[in-house]
């Protein structure tokens, strides 16, 4: 880990930092450790479905925002490269301006495979380059057998995913690639960066100690970014201080509550309802400082966000909703609400994906209650079952 000793130098100090320089409220970016400014907020593409997905990519645009959060399980790739081809052509945004970033899967994290990923995304989203490119689970699982394929061939092979991303052993079970490991899977990463297919790599769904040996053992370049579920209800102070002293920017995915995540209604308890009874934009505190601000409630989460210094990606495939979303510099929150706000914070996990926890790189097993038995993939997955 790097920390801050007498030994530091100032060029090491000046890679630690970018969070270091303390992100004021009103800043609508933040800087990378590549001098890159990174947009604060985003629009998720997380179940967006591809009919709509084109719409909401260019209301965003047209409402300002700049950052757009990719990923190939999205299934929806091919339909953003198409709005920002549109606009794009149209001249209504300059590439330099747009900050986009897209995911490396899971099956994919064989050194080998990690560049095919990326060259993959590109083409769908008719880009030459990311502005990041993050690996999106810690896991690497097989890339190759009955139910799963490596990109190009195989991970969306027409844009239909049942079935194609998630191996599953001959019992039903989740499978794992054991002869894989996240670090060599970032040495092929930090090749893409030098080879300009992306600006800056970073992480995702990793926990702490995870990130941390990345810190420790990355040869060329280290994390950006990592990108992991927060919002009120899973605050994760202690990260987003590691984070900031290691020069990494703690970017909250499922920034809202992520109301509309498939796993919802199950009941299941690692992936039911929050253990407040109120899902995030209905919680009744929420709903208060809302209604005294004259302000909607995700208004207020998002506001949050940026008052504790974050940077949040949000989804909406609702144009009005995403014009609203990013119009969140015109009000605050007083320090009453923040305490408020602060004492929601239960420690609710939505996206345990609790089935995968045999894999030795799931990263939240600190989560799962202590008599959890592994479960076969059910039809709340997100994808795989079958
Ligand atoms: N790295 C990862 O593994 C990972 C995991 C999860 C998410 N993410 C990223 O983070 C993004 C955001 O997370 P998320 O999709 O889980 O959920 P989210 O952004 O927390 O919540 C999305 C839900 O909020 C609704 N919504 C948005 N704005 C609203 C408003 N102003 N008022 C009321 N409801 C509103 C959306 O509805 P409508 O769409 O119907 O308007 C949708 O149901 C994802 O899309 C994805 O890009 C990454």
């Amino acid at each position: 880990m790097l920390l801050i000793t007498d030994e530091v130098t100032t060029e090491s100090i000046n890679y630690l930092l970018p969070e270091l320089q303390d992100v004021g409220m009103e800043e609508r970016t933040v800087r990378l450790r590549n001098g890159a400014q990174m947009p604060r907020i985003g629009l998720g593409t997380w179940k967006s479905p591809a009919e709509v997905t084109k719409q909401a990519v260019q209301a965003a645009v047209r409402a300002g925002y700049r950052l757009i959060d990719c990923a190939n399980d999205y299934d929806n790739e091919h339909v953003i490269g198409e709005a920002l081809k549109e606009l794009l052509d149209q001249g209504e945004v300059k590439r330099e301006e747009l900050f986009i970033q897209a995911k490396l899967w899971n099956s994919n994290h064989r050194p080998e495979h990690v560049r095919p990923d990326l060259e993959a995304t590109l083409k769908d989203l008719q880009l030459d380059y990311v502005d990041s490119f993050v690996i999106h689970w810690p896991m690497a699982v097989p890339s190759s057998g009955q139910k799963v394929a490596l990109r190009p061939d195989g991970c969306y092979p027409a844009h239909f995913s049942q079935g194609t991303l998630f191996p599953l052993d001959d019992e039903g079970y989740y499978a794992s690639d054991d002869a894989s490991h996240f670090i060599e899977t970032w040495y092929a990463m930090e090749d893409l960066v030098d080879e300009g297919l992306t600006k800056s790599i970073g992480l995702s769904n990793f926990n702490m100690k995870q990130v941390r040996e990345v810190l420790e053992k990355a040869k060329k370049h280290l994390p950006s970014v990592v990108q992991n579920e927060s919002h009120p209800y899973l605050q994760e102070r202690d990260f987003r201080a590691f984070c900031r002293i290691n020069g990494i920017v703690f970017q909250a995915y499922s920034a809202l509550g992520s109301a509309d995540r498939p796993w919802r209604h199950t009941g299941s308890i690692t992936s039911g309802a929050p253990s407040t009874g109120h899902e995030v934009l209905d919680h009744p505190i929420l709903r208060d400082i809302a209604q005294r601000l004259g302000r909607s409630v995700a208004h207020v989460v998002l506001r949050w966000h940026l008052q504790i210094g974050g940077a949040a990606v949000c989804k909406s495939v609702t144009p009005s909703r995403i014009q609203e979303n990013i119009k969140l510099w015109d009000f605050a929150l007083a320090p009453e609400d923040m305490d408020q706000i602060s004492n929601l914070n239960v420690g609710w996990r939505h996206l345990l994906w609790a089935e995968t926890s045999m894999h030795n790189d799931y990263p939240f097993k600190d989560w799962l209650p202590s008599d959890y038995k592994l479960e076969k993939p059910s039809a709340g997955s997100t994808a795989g079952a079958k």
